[in-house]
């Protein structure tokens, strides 16, 4: 009884879906799960039969939102291309578990929010994934898929650097390029050696250091406008490149100035050093010259009064009561220590 209704139940479901089942080469239980998966989808068509299972409808103008954990389940699906349409809402970290799904193409579309990779205690056989294009804002548990080769993060509002990359050792091409990925590059990326062959910074908003190796392997416009990242120890691959990049100019344009600024404050330096020098100096000679005239004015006072004018000399011995004064004061101090 309960049997029947089932069946009728699951009729029901697939001409409600006009869904022709011997059109979909998944498998009869698979063919209804991408069914059920793409129930909130509008413009939604089963494509022609392939040879293996896949989903590849690019373009078709579909909209609304996928249940993301029905797909999973499709247990044969090998290959789900869904670029270009406008699908929204996000996608549970489950459906990378799905089992043998080996190629995704969602480029294009408006998915968001947070992008979690979480399989559980499998290893996806997944290989390359394009989620350029849409709206995720973050990326977690990259590591659990170390089968990947392609990743193509592009133009999205992703962050920060994804965590775990370093422990996909088979990945050739990563374009993490238009993002808002802001933080330090990691040190020890990119990697000059292994397969990476295809690095794509560009447009981000990073900070930290890039080897002149990494310049050239990966070319100057992987690292065009990726933030303020500094090219150590790249005279010259800054120097050849300036004429062509911006942020190359843009860090030797911040290093000349910072250099400016070091040899302006060494001027200033020396400068004020030799101020100081010359008022010293002058200031001694000064006290010396004024001890001598004082000394001079004392024997020639008591000596040769006569052969200066009189009125002169009565205005010298009017000024140089404080001064003998303070002399004498001076020595008095100068010579207690000896009492
Ligand atoms: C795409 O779908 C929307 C509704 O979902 C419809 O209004 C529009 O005309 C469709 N565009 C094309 C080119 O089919
Ligand atoms: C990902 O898809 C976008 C849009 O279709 C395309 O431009 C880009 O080349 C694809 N990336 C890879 C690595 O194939
Ligand atoms: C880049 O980050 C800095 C702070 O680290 C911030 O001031 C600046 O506005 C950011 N630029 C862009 C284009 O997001």
């Amino acid at each position: 009884m309960e049997l029947c209704f089932f069946v009728a139940f699951s009729s029901l479901v697939l001409s409600l879906l006009h869904l022709p089942a011997a059109a979909c080469s998944c498998g009869q239980s698979d063919c209804e799960l991408i069914a059920l998966a793409f129930r909130h989808v509008s413009g939604f068509q089963l494509p022609p039969p392939t040879a293996d299972c896949s989903l590849r409808l690019p373009s078709r103008n579909l909209s609304g939102s996928v249940s993301w954990m029905h797909l999973r389940s499709v247990s044969a699906l090998r290959v789900l291309d869904l670029s270009g349409n406008a699908l929204g809402g996000s996608i549970p970290g489950g459906f990378w578990s799905a089992p043998a799904l080996l190629h995704v193409n969602l480029a294009s579309n408006s998915l968001g929010g947070v992008l979690r990779f979480d399989p559980g205690s499998q290893t996806p056989p997944l290989r390359s994934l394009n989620l350029s294009g849409n709206r995720f804002t973050s990326v977690a548990g990259l590591a659990a898929l170390p089968r990947l080769e392609d990743v193509d993060l592009s133009r999205n509002s992703l962050d920060s650097f994804p965590l775990g990359l370093e422990k996909l050792g088979r990945l050739r091409h990563l374009d993490l390029s238009h993002n808002s990925m802001r933080g330090v590059l990691p040190e020890e990326f990119p990697p000059i050696a292994g397969g990476l062959g295809y690095l794509d910074v560009s447009y981000n908003n990073f900070t930290g250091v890039v080897q002149p190796e990494a310049v050239k392997k990966f070319g100057e416009p992987a690292f065009v406008e990726a933030g303020s990242l500094q090219f150590v120890s790249a005279a010259r691959v800054v120097a050849r490149s300036s004429s062509r990049s911006p942020s190359l100019r843009r860090t030797r344009h911040r290093r000349w100035r910072r250099r400016k600024i070091t040899l302006l404050s060494a001027i200033l330096s020396v400068a004020a050093v030799a101020i100081i020098l010359v008022t010293l100096w002058y200031y001694l000679y000064r006290v010396n010259k004024e001890e001598q005239r004082t000394r001079g004015e004392k024997e020639g006072g008591a000596a040769t009064v006569g052969d200066e004018a009189g009125g002169a000399v009565q205005k010298a011995d009017e000024g140089d009561v404080e001064v003998r004064e303070g002399v004498s004061a001076g020595k008095g101090q100068a010579e207690q220590p000896h009492v």
